[in-house]
């Protein structure tokens, strides 16, 4: 069901703005995650998600959910105080004390594995639990991107490309007394986070698709030969980690990869219409409130600058969803308290209507409403709290 009546007549009672979650669409989409995943296990990323009942409804889904990527330290804590468990923290931390709050969760039983990609973040994590009688699980981040003299397709995250980096890593991670290596992480944003089939770019369309088959191939011999080369240390690792809603499809069909991380594609934000291979449905969103009719056609509703992080673009900025065929004015966009959409649809719009809008990222929604109001076969049948909900913000 996603039709602007039947929104309308489910979301009638909320005062808004309000934020909302579809749960038929939503399941919708962890079915098609689940088997565009192939039998990989699935981490879930939840910067993109934002919300402890959501994670657990995604978690209840399949027992091929297998963990958490978490985005900061004091997230990892909070989940794992929400009885979360099998939490990988995607990125590094610097910070000593939040490395002893994760210690002292990894000491209560709980399995949390830090970022580490230099011989820097080791020596914060060993200075940080030198007293202490444990051992933190890392992983290693190595860089996916496809790089050329004068041309980088990937982003600026891991130092880490050369196989004789990698190695003398893992070494020093063997020799240390407090460390041991938990697993590997490649992620190819080229593939995962860039649309391929991007609506009026044609030209770019077509770059973008043969820079990232090029990519997919490289990526490939880069992990197997990776693992390959470390058969030589007698190590057990427990996770091989790539990929990303994007590029479930490659990244499913490498050998070596043991699971996959997913998050933006449960939630399917405006960013996600823009890939040629698959396609989730638009399961959460916004709804604002018509408050001023300032022209003909022109609605102006109250609140909707809801602007999404990256490289600023229009491809940034919510867009109007239902009715079908509103769109923002070009000169004002979503506006920090007053949004004008132009409408010419069939729907009788009026002062108190609602105008229900998708935001361009997934987790970001979730930074801006206390809750999301579930909606399920035509009705509101449930509130999940977002962490902005439980007084958490994180980043
Ligand atoms: C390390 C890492 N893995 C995976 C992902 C994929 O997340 P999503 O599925 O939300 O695109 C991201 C997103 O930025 C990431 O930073």
């Amino acid at each position: 069901m996603n039709t602007y009546i039947q929104y309308k007549k489910a979301t009638n009672h909320i005062a808004k703005p309000f934020a909302y979650l579809d749960l038929d669409l939503l399941d919708d989409n962890i079915s098609q995650i689940l088997s565009h995943s192939l039998n990989k296990q699935v981490r879930i990323a939840s910067k993109s998600i934002r919300s402890v009942p959501v994670l657990k409804r995604i978690m209840e889904k399949s027992e091929r959910f297998q963990g958490v990527m978490c985005f900061t330290a004091s997230e990892a804590i909070f989940l794992s105080e929400n009885g979360f468990d099998d939490l990988l923290i995607g990125y590094p931390i610097s910070n000593k004390d939040y490395i002893s709050s994760i210690a002292h969760e990894i000491k209560k039983g709980k399995q949390i594995t830090l970022m580490v990609d230099c011989f820097k973040h080791i020596k914060i994590i060993e200075d940080a639990v030198r007293d202490e009688n444990i051992i933190i699980p890392v992983c290693i981040d190595v860089d996916m991107s496809l790089v050329y003299p004068n041309f980088r397709f990937g982003v600026y995250r891991s130092p880490l490309r050369s196989i004789h980096e990698i190695h003398q890593l893992i070494y020093t991670i063997q020799q240390s007394k407090q460390l041991k290596l938990d697993g590997l992480m490649g992620y190819e944003a080229q593939i995962a986070g860039v649309g391929d089939q991007v609506k009026g770019k044609l030209l770019k369309n077509s770059v973008v698709q043969m820079l990232k088959k090029q990519s997919i191939q490289q990526i490939k011999e880069l992990r197997s030969e990776i693992i390959e080369s470390i058969k030589e240390y007698d190590l057990s690792f427990r996770f091989v980690n790539g990929g990303g809603t994007g590029s479930l499809a490659s990244t499913c069909k490498e050998e070596v990869i043991t699971e996959v991380t997913v998050g933006s594609g449960f939630f399917s934000p405006l960013l996600f219409d823009a890939y040629k291979d698959f396609q989730y449905k638009p399961a959460a969103g916004f709804a604002l409130d018509i408050v001023r009719k300032p022209a003909e056609n022109i609605y102006t509703c109250s609140g909707g600058g809801y602007v999404a992080s990256g490289a600023t673009g229009k491809d940034k900025l919510p867009a109007p969803y239902l009715p079908e065929n509103a769109n923002l004015h070009s000169l004002e966009g979503a506006g920090e308290v007053q949004t004008p959409i132009l409408y010419k649809g069939n729907e009788n719009l009026d002062i108190g209507d609602p105008v229900f809008f998708r935001h361009s990222k997934s987790g970001e929604l979730c930074e801006r409403f206390n809750s999301l109001y579930c909606i399920s076969n035509g009705e509101v049948v449930d509130e999940y709290a977002t962490y902005r909900g439980e007084g958490k913000c994180f980043l």
